[in-house]
């Protein structure tokens, strides 16, 4: 494997399965060994143009963690809430910090960021991917089932972000993916192409379906998100219609192994995607997935910066 420094983590789909591997190996031994002097030296660039509690505090504890320094930065504060350029804060910023890692709205504000900086370039949330998220989470089910193949996972709802990147996710480490989303609300038709291509490859499985009751028999892991993303606040309404069928409470819960986990890459909306019983339910590990974000981010840090 070519070494991964320098390297821009726009989307798990730019890593290979072996990649993705070595990434969760190196983030089960920071689990183990926290702090060290890796990143002496470097620091991090945080741009966020959405909330977040996180992905914040994981990188910028991460960084702290591995010797570096990380800047958290709100758009609005920078000029570029006023009209700078994507490119030209790239340009600017590189010429400061080793990494920079932007929380935004469309994909391709991301890609511009990593087009015209000269340092890596970390997706720390957009519309369309949440790879950060991902890692975590294929760190947690890991860690959950000790194993990828064979074990069944299935997100039930909004076919957003974390959706995709779980999806592609578990393709690359051959594990069985199905998502059950409502009609409307399926999953990007080019993504979940090129997962189940990948998934052709890895002896995994990626498949749609729109009933969360069929779609949670024998799972190992039973995953939702909200149904409302950050900056669909206007199709509240719509959504809440859409997805009323899709909450994962005791009853679907116990639809899925006994053994199952339910996972959620939080914030959660209690009551609508998930109920408080199965949020702090003896099957519940979210706040295990939660903690994974620090050492699965540490693991893409150190190999990026140092
Ligand atoms: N899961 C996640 O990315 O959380 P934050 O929005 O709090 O960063
Ligand atoms: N799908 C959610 C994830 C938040 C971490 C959103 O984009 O708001």
């Amino acid at each position: 494997m070519s070494t991964l420094k320098g390297r821009n983590v726009l989307k798990l789909l730019d890593f290979t399965s072996e990649e993705i591997q070595y990434l969760l190996e190196e983030a089960l031994k920071l689990k183990q060994n926290p702090l060290s002097n890796v990143l002496h030296g470097k620091t991090l660039a945080m741009i966020f143009e959405k909330s977040s509690t996180r992905t914040r505090v994981s990188f910028e504890v991460g960084m702290l963690q591995l010797g570096g320094h990380a800047l958290a930065l709100s758009s609005k504060e920078l000029q570029l809430g006023r009209g700078e350029t994507i490119a030209d804060t790239a340009r600017v910023l590189s010429r400061y910090v080793d990494a920079i890692l932007l929380r935004t709205t469309d994909h391709n504000r991301v890609k511009e960021l990593a087009e015209y900086a000269t340092v890596p370039v970390i997706n720390g949330l957009c519309d369309l991917y949440h790879p950060c998220q991902a890692l975590a989470d294929l760190l947690t089910i890991y860690e959950l089932k000790g194993k990828f193949s064979g074990v069944k996972v299935v997100y039930v709802g909004d076919g957003n972000n974390v959706a995709h990147s779980l999806m592609v996710g578990c393709a690359k480490v051959g594990a069985h993916f199905t998502i059950a989303a409502p009609e409307g609300y399926e999953p990007n038709e080019s993504i979940l192409k090129q997962a189940k291509e990948i998934a052709g490859e890895t002896g995994g499985k990626v498949e749609l379906i729109h009933n969360p009751d069929e779609a949670v028999q024998d799972a190992d892991i039973i995953y939702t998100d909200v149904w409302v993303s950050m900056g669909q606040e206007e199709e509240t309404e719509a959504r809440m219609k859409a997805f009323k069928p899709f909450q994962v409470n005791q009853s679907l819960l116990a639809k899925a192994k006994r053994d199952a986990s339910f996972l959620h890459c939080l914030p959660a909306a209690r009551g609508l995607e998930v109920t408080d019983e199965v949020m702090d339910g003896s099957q519940s590990a979210v706040f295990l997935q939660a903690e994974n974000r620090l050492h699965a981010q540490k693991a893409i840090l150190k190999e990026i910066m140092a």
